[in-house]
């Protein structure tokens, strides 16, 4: 397989189910501002809609959230302009090559993946069917681009493995060299933010405690009290990753502040170590404050014009297509679909 062949693009997505928080912050909008900024790419990214429905979403809300991420992904610095912004649904080429997975991903690959087992829980019978179909659609959002990179955290690993067995089976199957393997781009200092409760638990938009997390939409005075009661241990902060070693929460917190400030953990701890949590904290809440005001704020002004937003995702669906259609077409032709002809 040559991977050269592909053009470097950039594909990630985020579902609109509920509200941003730091997790998806640090784990992947600013690092797909930084792709962009970076050159060298292609960027596309999307609000994956047709995965949010596979648990139940109220119609209005779904709107809502949809638009509010949209406002997250720009107010954080995503330029429409020099990105691709759209919302999944509005480019039909998503579920249409979606399809086409479907019949190439095996029952028992969907069957291994951590996340279903998770979402569904014992009481798999009542799931959706999208539910367990979901990283097909996953991989079909990335391959419908030729996507050869994926910025996403730590939690979407398993999926984006499946993408590639899904690009290699087609690939050999049809005996052909269509489709990438994708490469998983997960670094930085937080990959996976923990919650502010319990360090053994992501930090999630789906905590029953709202404490539990920091909202992209949370003021300043909501931020620092949450980061102020955050878990954490007695001991000092210790100059080395080292002294990390079994204490979550610490660790957390440390990560939360290298990746805010954009610095490595080892330089935080140059700076920090030995401090107590009661100075720390403090610090934290006064950069989280800087960093997500400023983002919050301009979500909030963006969010008074929803006319503004949608006319962004349209022109985004417009640019995607020019992409997306000459893909599905040529996938359509590999698996021998009669085209239409035109006149
Ligand atoms: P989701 O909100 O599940 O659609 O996730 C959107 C993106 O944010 C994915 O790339 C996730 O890996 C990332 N993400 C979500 N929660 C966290 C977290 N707690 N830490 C790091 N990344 C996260
Ligand atoms: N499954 C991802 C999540 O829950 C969202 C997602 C859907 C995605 N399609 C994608 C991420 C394509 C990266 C690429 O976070």
């Amino acid at each position: 397989m040559t991977q050269d062949k592909f053009t470097p693009r950039v594909f990630s997505g985020i579902q609109p189910s509920g509200g941003l928080t730091l997790g998806n912050y640090l784990g992947a909008i600013k690092r797909f501002v930084d792709m962009q900024d970076q050159g060298g790419f292609e960027t596309v990214y999307c609000m994956v809609d047709l995965h949010a429905i596979t648990v139940w979403q109220d119609p209005a809300d779904l709107t809502r959230n949809t638009r509010e991420l949209c406002a997250g992904f720009i107010a954080s610095g995503i330029d429409p302009e020099k990105s691709i912004l759209i919302n999944q649904s509005q480019v039909p080429e998503h579920a249409q090559l979606g399809w086409v997975f479907n019949c190439v991903a095996r029952m028992g690959w969907m069957g291994r993946m951590t996340q279903w087992k998770d979402k569904a829980g014992k009481n798999s019978e009542n799931a959706s069917l999208g539910l367990f179909g979901y990283p097909a659609l996953m991989a079909a959002d990335i391959l419908i681009y030729h996507a050869t990179h994926v910025p996403v955290g730590e939690d979407q690993k398993q999926h984006l493995e499946l993408t590639r067995d899904i690009a290699a089976k087609f690939n050999h199957d049809y005996k052909v060299d269509f489709f990438p393997l994708t490469e998983p781009v997960i670094e930085g200092a937080a990959t996976r933010v923990m919650s502010l409760r319990d360090g053994s638990k992501k930090m999630s938009k789906s905590d029953p405690s709202d404490m539990a997390r920091i909202n992209m939409t949370d003021d300043a005075d909501a931020i620092a009290k949450k980061i102020r009661k955050a878990k954490t241990d007695p001991d000092a902060l210790p100059s080395e990753v080292k002294g990390l070693e079994n204490r979550p929460e610490a660790r957390n917190l440390v990560n939360i502040y290298a990746a805010l400030n954009d610095q490595s953990v080892d330089a935080v701890l140059r700076d920090v170590g030995g401090r107590q949590f009661g100075e720390f904290k403090p610090m934290l809440a006064d950069l989280a404050v800087a960093k997500l005001a400023p983002i919050s704020s301009e979500m909030a002004r963006l969010m008074g014009h929803p006319d503004e937003i949608d006319r962004i995702l349209t022109r985004g669906a417009e640019r995607a297509r020019a992409i997306t259609a000459p893909i599905l077409r040529k996938t359509y032709d590999i698996v021998g679909m009669v085209p239409p002809v035109s006149g």
